[in-house]
C-alpha cells in the first residue's frame, strides 16, 4: 500500500485497495487544486520534468501539480535542446537528473525508455508516456473522472460498455485504460476503430480473459449504440507506420452532435484524452459538443492536477501531512 519511493511506471501497479487510496488522497488535494487552499508540504523539492515529446497538459499540469503542492520545477523539452543530442545515453541522463531532482517526470517516443531511465535512477520516475506503451496518470485521470461523473468507487465500476473509439493501437492512453479497467467487475468494451489501428491482439485476450465482453467493429454507429462511456481519441500520426494510410479515417470516425443526439442515450459520457485535431476536416470529437453537459473533457484535464498532486505526495511519503501548513489562498482566484 506504501507507494514512498516507488516508480509509477504502469497502471499494473495499482490494485483496487491502491486506487482506492490514490482517490482518497485525491479527493483531499482538491482544495488546493481549485486555489481555496495552499500548501507548502514539499518546500524545497525539486521536480525533474523530461519531455522528448510535444506536451501542453502532462507537461504543465504535472509542473503545476508539484507546484500546488510548494515545490519547485525544471525541465527540459524535446531531445535538441538536452545532452541527448550529443549522444547521452539514458543511463547517463538519469544518474545526472538523480542529483539534481527529487523526483522525475519523463515523456519519451520510445515504448519501454521510461523504464530504462527508471531502472537508473536513484529517485522515483513517472512514465510520462513511453511511446505507444503506457500513460499511466492519464489514465488514473481518466478512471478518477469517470468514478466521479457515475459516482462510483474503485471496484464498482462493472457492468458498463465502454466505447474506445479511434486509435486503439497507438494510443498509450488507450492502453494504460484498458489495463486498468480490465480490474473491474465484467464490462463490455466496443472497440471502435479501422482494422489497421484496432486494440492490440493482447490487451484484447487480456479483457476476455478477466471476463469482460470485447466487440470490434469499424463501423462508429454500431459502436457507440448502448455505451454508458465513450472514450475518443486521437489518430497518433507521429507513430504510423508508412504503409497505413489514415485518408477517409476521420470521416468515418467523428463524433459530433448529430450523431450523437442520433445514435447515444442521453446522459452517455464523452471522453477524450486531448488534445483534439481541432483542424478542420480533423475533429474526432466536434466542437459542436462544446457546452454538452456530458463532454467530460475539462473535467478530465481539471482533475490532472489533483491527480498528480495525489502521485507526488505519495511517491514523496507525505501525502498525509498536506493540511499540516494549509492556508487560505491570498489572491482571486476562481469561484
Ligand atoms: C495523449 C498522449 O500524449 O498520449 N495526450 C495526453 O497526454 N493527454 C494523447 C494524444 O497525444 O493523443
Amino acid at each position: 500500500m506504501d507507494f514512498a519511493g516507488e516508480h509509477i511506471l504502469t497502471v499494473e501497479q495499482f490494485t483496487p485497495a491502491r486506487l482506492e487510496r490514490l482517490f482518497e488522497v485525491t479527493d483531499r488535494m482538491l482544495p488546493y487544486a481549485r486555489r481555496e487552499r495552499t500548501t507548502r508540504v514539499l518546500e524545497g523539492a525539486v521536480l525533474g520534468n523530461l519531455f522528448f515529446e510535444p506536451s501542453t497538459r502532462s507537461r504543465l499540469s504535472f509542473g503545476a501539480a508539484f507546484n500546488r503542492l510548494g515545490g519547485h520545477v525544471r525541465e527540459t523539452t524535446g531531445f535538441a535542446f538536452s545532452s541527448m543530442a550529443k549522444g547521452e545515453s539514458i543511463h547517463d541522463t538519469s544518474r545526472v537528473v538523480s542529483g539534481y531532482a527529487d523526483v522525475v517526470v519523463v515523456r519519451h517516443p520510445d515504448e519501454g525508455a521510461v523504464g530504462e531511465f527508471a531502472a537508473a535512477a536513484k529517485v522515483p520516475v513517472i512514465n510520462g508516456g513511453d511511446g505507444p506503451g503506457e500513460h499511466p496518470t492519464q489514465a488514473l485521470l481518466d478512471f478518477y473522472t469517470l468514478c466521479r461523473e457515475r459516482d462510483l468507487r474503485p471496484g464498482g465500476v462493472g457492468g458498463a460498455t465502454v466505447a474506445l473509439v479511434g486509435d486503439l493501437r497507438f494510443g498509450r492512453t488507450v492502453h494504460s485504460l484498458v489495463k486498468l479497467l480490465s480490474g473491474e467487475g465484467p464490462l463490455r468494451f466496443a472497440c471502435v476503430a479501422p482494422a489497421e489501428l484496432q486494440l492490440p491482439d493482447h490487451l484484447a485476450e487480456l479483457l476476455r480473459e478477466r471476463g469482460h465482453r470485447v466487440d470490434l467493429t469499424d463501423v462508429l454507429e454500431d459502436g457507440l449504440r448502448d455505451a454508458d462511456i465513450i472514450y475518443a481519441t486521437r489518430i497518433q500520426q507521429e507513430r504510423l507506420p508508412a504503409d497505413i494510410t489514415t485518408e477517409g479515417f476521420q470521416d468515418r470516425f467523428r463524433i459530433d452532435a448529430a450523431l450523437y443526439d442520433r445514435v447515444c442515450e442521453p446522459g452517455t459520457i464523452l471522453m477524450h484524452p486531448l488534445p483534439r485535431d481541432s483542424r478542420t476536416g480533423h475533429s474526432e470529437l466536434d466542437d459542436d459538443l462544446n457546452g454538452r453537459p456530458e463532454l467530460a473533457i475539462f473535467r478530465q484535464t481539471d482533475n490532472g492536477i489533483p491527480v498528480r498532486m495525489a502521485v507526488f505526495a505519495l511517491v514523496l511519503g507525505v501525502a498525509d501531512q498536506v493540511e499540516d501548513t494549509a492556508r487560505p489562498v491570498t489572491w482571486h482566484h476562481p469561484a
